[in-house]
């Protein structure tokens, strides 16, 4: 049938192609509905699901008490910044740092500073006659044991070892496998042997690393990758006790990874299990526990950990960075071992995929070494960088450094070997045996036990305490030990203090001991005075006290940060 149109056949083509454009207009208007729906059903599911993990993670409870923190930290921040108290707080933290440079850089009219380099090249006894001098600078005194942790062994003969190991490869860089097989093979052997303490099964793997958190950072960036590359795993997160050390949060920050911080509870301080299980969602990558931790020496419940880890198929990480080879000795030294009868707290246990492990602490081996441990190889890989197509050549490195110091490696391997199995089990005998020791007196002493608690069941070398009573403030009981030359560690979230035993603290744990009987009863005798005086009395605060029971207890940390990165621009005035 043929159409006929009153128009001009000019007007018709027109018309139709007007239509024909119309309607593809009103096509792809419809599809680009479709699509924006699509998306916004998309953005909502996300956002339901995303709701859904966080409410499941926290709890209602939860979830109103950290907005309700939240809104804390904000008032707090707007109360800071309030015309004249932002000048007060500004004037007491230039003073605070002034102070503190004063302290940490040597001033004076002896003291000559080397800020370029000399015309004339020193001769070598110029440079050791610095260099004692350097030594001799006024200092907490390790030697006398009255530094907690720092120095873990510190006796001459193993360091007159370390120094040979040192200088024989002081030019060495594990970089060059071929040039200094000597490091490579001794680098192998390191790992083995760690491997082999933490019981690793038949196919495990590991690297040495220069420290306790490149290795944590290191752990964390295995089970990024894996996750990415198995699961596909975009918004990575990680579980962690809200005691685990501070490195994981730096490998949140450097990688990315979103931190969930769980409590540990009192009276046990491990991390609660339960919370944990309530954070998994198909966004984990990791879980942690500490074996122990560093705040409390705590050991978290790493059989339950490692249940839900094999439930769920993520990764565990268990950091033994600080219980390194005193918590691996604890059973040949005849003090019992953390779950030995559910399993241990190591590779024994089926969920734990990796271990980062100090050689630098317990291992004894100078500052610069640690080891990560992985259950497989495949593990291991994906903390590599290899670059394939870089114009200096095919780039391969196992780990944040490129040339690393094969010296540092030699004296490593040289520690192990010559402390061997029967001098870490003395070793352990004398540091778990200290710290024993302290905790008992802690418990049972009439001064001590009376104004202390210990904090949870320590089980290797660290003890923590806090006080039990109003009279005694723990920051006040940290500034008056410093007084009398002791480096303890403050600790806030309980306010606490504790000590990590070493080879040592442990020979003078009687002097301790006998040092802080005596500042308890001044504390006391100060607390009766300022009762005494009622209002009138001034309280006198040290650098703990001003830090943590001051500046600690303000919700908003912006104080505690500007003094923390003041700290960190001290480091380097010369
Ligand atoms: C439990 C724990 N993990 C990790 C680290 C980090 O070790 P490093 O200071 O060698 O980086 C420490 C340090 O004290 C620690 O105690």
């Amino acid at each position: 049938m043929s159409s006929f149109s009153a128009l001009p056949v000019a007007l018709q083509h027109k018309l139709a192609s007007a239509t024909r454009s119309s309607s593809s207009v009103v096509m792809a208007m419809t599809n680009l509905n479709i699509i924006r729906n699509i998306i916004f059903v998309l953005f909502i599911l996300r956002f339901v699901r995303r709701s859904f993990y966080t409410l499941r993670g926290q709890g209602i409870i939860g979830y109103i008490r950290h907005a309700y923190s939240q809104i804390r930290v904000f008032v707090y921040s707007l109360f800071l910044r309030a015309p004249g108290v932002r000048g007060k707080v500004d004037k007491q933290i230039a003073e605070t740092l002034t102070k503190l440079e004063a302290k940490l850089t040597p001033q004076g009219p002896g003291v000559i500073k080397f800020t370029s380099l000399p015309k004339e090249a020193w001769t070598a006894e110029q440079v050791q006659a610095e260099l004692d001098k350097l030594s001799a600078m006024e200092h907490t005194k390790w030697e006398d044991g009255r530094v907690s942790g720092a120095v873990y062994h510190g006796g001459s003969d193993l360091l007159k070892l370390q120094t040979a190991a040192f200088s024989q490869f002081a030019v060495a860089n594990p970089i060059h496998p071929d040039v200094f097989p000597g490091v490579r093979k001794m680098e192998a052997e390191i790992v083995a042997m760690v491997l082999a303490l933490f019981n690793a099964p038949q196919g495990a793997a590991g690297v040495t690393t220069g420290g306790g958190t490149e290795s944590i950072l290191m752990a964390c960036l295995s089970a990024r990758q894996k996750a990415y590359a198995e699961r596909g795993v975009t918004e990575p997160e990680m579980i962690l006790p809200e005691t685990a050390h501070a490195a994981f949060n730096k490998a949140s920050e450097y990688f990315g990874i979103k931190v969930h911080s769980v409590r540990c509870p009192t009276p046990d301080y491990k991390v609660d299990i339960r919370s944990v299980r309530r954070l998994i969602n198909p966004n984990t990558i990791l879980l942690v526990g500490s074996a122990p931790n560093f705040p409390h020496g705590i050991v978290d419940d790493i059989p339950a950990l490692s249940r839900l880890a094999v439930t769920y198929k993520i990764p565990l990480h268990v950091d033994c960075c600080l219980g390194s080879f005193v918590i691996a000795f604890l059973k040949h030294a005849g003090y019992p071992s953390p779950y030995e009868d559910e399993g241990g707290f190591d590779f024994r246990l089926p969920g734990v995929t990796s271990i980062s492990v100090d050689t630098h602490k317990y291992g004894f081996a100078p500052k610069g070494n640690s080891v990560v441990l992985y259950r497989n190889r495949v593990l291991r890989s994906y903390q590599y960088f290899i670059l394939p197509n870089w114009p200096g050549g095919v780039y391969a490195s196992p780990s944040i450094a490129g040339s690393r110091p094969g010296a540092l490696i030699a004296s490593c391997w040289a520690s192990l070997m010559s402390m061997g199995e029967s001098g870490y089990t003395d070793s352990c005998h004398k540091i778990v045996g200290a710290a024993k020791k302290f905790e008992e007196a802690i418990r049972e002493h009439p001064e001590l036990s009376k104004s202390f608690k210990v904090v949870g069941q320590p089980m290797v070398s660290v003890v923590a305490f806090a006080s039990n009573t109003p009279q005694v403030d723990i920051y006040d009981v940290a500034d008056a030990m410093s007084a009398k030359s002791w480096h303890l560690n403050a600790l806030q979230s309980p306010a606490a203090m504790h000590i990590a035993f070493t080879i040592p603290t442990a020979a003078a744990v009687d002097n301790l001991i006998a040092d802080l009987v005596l500042v308890v009863a001044e504390e006391r005798a100060k607390a009766a005075e300022r009762v005494r005086q009622g209002k009138a009395a001034e309280r006198k605060r040290g650098d703990a006290s001003a830090l943590y029971g001051v500046a600690g207890s303000i919700p908003d940390k912006t104080i505690v940060r500007r003094l923390a990165e003041g700290f960190l621009d001290t480091l380097y005035l010369a």
